[in-house]
């Protein structure tokens, strides 16, 4: 028996215009999913609240490198689903690196992440690699180039889930359908995310985080701007900048789902309380500095 655990993950900057190949700012927070595995010999059971369609396509996939019979897989997840947060890639990392251990698959890091993104897509049809990666490696990375860039960040970073759900599929094919009807003016927005994550990287690193924030919250504007915004995503975001955040937006696909913000220590309390008044639930998260890992 063995266990694994990976992390979920947010966006700083950049989510969609990553798709167009744009760059992003992507980091592993601190809720992890945790799947126990046993082998079987005959056929597979999974004790699961999270969605089984991204574990029996890891079984399936995996299997095509080593011989697998029959697996029992336990899950255990901090991560909300369907919020955005990466909760597909994280058990599906997880199960990979469990599977690799219990059946000897010499699969190193980067493989694994190549085959859960592998996974990712053909349950979703649509994704890009960011999610899987950053699972797998952890800390603070930029995309598309796919490094880890640095392992922590000063201000808390404080989730606000809307606790509605998104379609990542359809809001994917909302923004391309209004690319196609309006290219120049879409091209312009992604050019802006995309100039707003290589500077918004560069503030990160020199730690200035006032600017990091003012950078999430014009990078949220152009999300709005894209049609990947609600009402209660917004509500939370203003409530979250007039509370104390340095910076607030959407995180992940939007439509629901949550949103992201960074705040000064003495500021979280204030920011966590104006998001639950507002209907939302609020997470306080650490950059997590491990990816897949196993679990003793
Ligand atoms: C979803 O978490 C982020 C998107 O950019 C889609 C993707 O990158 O796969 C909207």
């Amino acid at each position: 028996m063995v266990v694994y655990s990976a992390p979920a993950k947010i966006y700083l900057f950049g989510e969609h215009a990553v798709v167009y190949g744009k760059h992003a700012v992507a980091v592993a927070v601190d809720l992890r999913t945790r799947v126990e595995l046993f082998e079987r010999s005959d056929s597979s059971m999974y004790h699961t609240a999270a969605d089984t369609r991204y574990i029996k396509e890891a079984v399936k996939v995996f299997s095509a490198i080593k011989d697998v019979k029959g697996v029992e897989i336990d899950v255990k997840s901090d991560i909300p689903i369907g919020a955005g947060l990466g909760s597909s890639a994280a058990v599906t990392v997880a199960t990979l690196g469990a599977l690799n251990d219990e059946f000897d698959g010499d699969l190193n890091k980067t493989k694994i992440a190549n085959l859960a993104f592998k996974v990712e897509k053909s349950v979703q049809g649509v994704a890009s690699p960011t999610d899987t990666f950053v699972s797998t490696v952890g800390g603070i990375v930029l995309v598309p180039d796919l490094i880890r860039i640095l392992d922590t960040i000063e201000p808390a970073i404080v989730i606000g889930d809307t606790r509605t759900v998104g379609s990542t599929k359809e809001l994917v094919e909302a923004v391309g359908e209004l690319r196609s009807r309006e290219p120049e003016v879409v091209d312009l927005i992604f050019d802006a995310i995309d100039t707003i994550s290589t500077l918004g990287y560069s503030h990160l690193k020199l730690g200035d985080y006032a600017r990091v924030g003012e950078f999430m919250n014009i990078n949220h504007g152009l999300l709005d701007a894209l049609g990947v915004g609600s009402l209660k995503l917004s509500t939370l975001v203003d409530v979250a900048r007039s509370n104390g955040a340095l910076g607030a937006k959407i995180t992940g696909a939007g439509g629901g789902g949550c949103i992201v913000t960074i705040c000064e220590r003495d500021t979280v309390e204030a920011v966590c309380d104006a998001i639950k008044a507002h209907g939302g639930d609020a997470i306080v998260v650490d950059v997590a500095n491990a990816g897949l890992r196993r679990e003793e």
